[in-house]
């Protein structure tokens, strides 16, 4: 038999989305008109690579800052460093903008983008690592709070998305890699997106790292679309008390019946939260699932899936509409490259 649902896993999600109902009334970040910085390789914008545009941004920002990037592939190493907070990367709908690297080896230095700060936003950004097969090659670590994705696609094969610590939201992105490709100890909501597994036998989707129960971590992902191209596992734990819920998730085939792995270690089966809910397509079948895993009822799915799950929406900030000059704000220096 599944295990209960406890009490404390219930604390922890109302934690998670209290959490993020109360951070949006902190922010004292103007929030009316964004600084503009253009980035264009052809150069007829305010710089040619997008890390010029991030470091023309003064330390302790308080202004929203919009990096608008046109179309083209950026050969670029990207880091938004702690103190540069409220940056919007963006691409535009189209999906042109594609930032490249590769790196392999360590998961904190082989990322293509890098992002401490908090109130990150990117915008229709392929993020990517063309490392492949081999090594841990992630293509974006995110470490900083309040950070929100939009139409993004994030590319490599293991370890794509460090999703490392702090609350995030990701919409409508596209994600893929073979080996724990969603892997890391952040509070995230997953909407809409689409998990898309290399795997060819057993490998997991994600590794969650939550440690202990009193973190309030754990991926949530609602609405997503699973494919694949063989086989996989929803999810195996980094840490003991891994967390992770799939609801109203399409499960292509790709999904193994079992649906979840130990990581080789018996002691986790009953520490880790794994559960489904109202996921569909022929990888959702629950008989084969393994025992210590479970579904959650609909009282306690109504917290994942209602106003308290929305409640991330208020910090996470709209598109802004008014913007001024970068060169009146951000510096007197801000030379025109290209
Ligand atoms: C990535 O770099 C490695 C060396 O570190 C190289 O062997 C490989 O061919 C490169 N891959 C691509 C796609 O550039
Ligand atoms: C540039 O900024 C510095 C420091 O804020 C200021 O003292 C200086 O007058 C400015 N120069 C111009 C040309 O605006
Ligand atoms: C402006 O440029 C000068 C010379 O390159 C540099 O020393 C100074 O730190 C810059 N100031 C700012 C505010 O970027």
């Amino acid at each position: 038999m599944a295990p209960a649902f406890s009490s404390r896993d219930c604390i922890f999600v109302m934690t998670l989305f209290m959490f993020m109902l109360a951070s949006s009334r902190a922010d004292a970040v103007v929030t009316s008109t964004a600084v503009l910085i253009s980035v264009d390789q052809s150069g007829n914008g305010d710089y040619t690579k997008i890390q010029d545009a991030i470091d023309a941004v003064p330390s302790n920002n308080k202004e929203l800052v919009f990096i608008s990037v046109k179309p083209g592939v950026y050969a670029e190493k990207i880091l938004v460093p702690t103190d540069k907070p409220f940056i919007t990367i963006s691409g535009s709908k189209a999906n042109g903008v594609i930032i490249t690297w590769n790196d392999s080896g360590n998961i904190f230095e082989s990322p293509t983008v890098t992002l401490l700060a908090s109130d990150f936003v990117g915008r229709y950004l392929t993020i990517q690592n063309t490392f492949g097969s081999g090594a841990k090659a992630v293509a974006l670590r995110v470490s900083g709070d309040k950070a929100s994705f939009f139409g993004c696609r994030i590319l490599s094969y293991q370890d794509t998305l460090l999703d490392d610590t702090g609350r995030h939201y990701y919409k409508n992105c596209y994600i893929e890699g073979a080996v724990d490709f969603i892997f890391g100890n952040a509070a995230s909501l997953f909407e809409r997106c689409h998990l898309h597994t290399l795997s060819e036998g057993d490998a997991s989707i994600t590794a969650q790292r939550r440690e202990s129960p009193s973190e309030n971590t754990g991926f949530s992902f609602l609405g997503c679309k699973i494919t694949g191209i063989r086989t996989a596992m929803l999810g195996r734990p980094w840490g003991a008390y891994s967390r992770v819920i799939f609801a109203f998730t399409y499960m292509s085939n790709v999904i193994l019946p079992q649906g979840w792995d130990d990581w080789g270690d018996l002691s986790k089966q009953s520490t880790v939260f794994y559960r489904e809910y109202k996921c569909y397509g022929p990888g959702a079948n629950s008989r084969k699932r393994v025992e210590w895993s479970g579904k959650l009822t609909d009282s306690e799915a109504e917290i994942f899936l209602t106003k308290n799950m929305i409640g991330g929406k208020s910090w996470i900030r709209s598109t802004p509409t008014r913007f001024k000059k970068a060169s009146t704000v951000i510096s007197n220096n801000s030379t025109k490259h290209g």
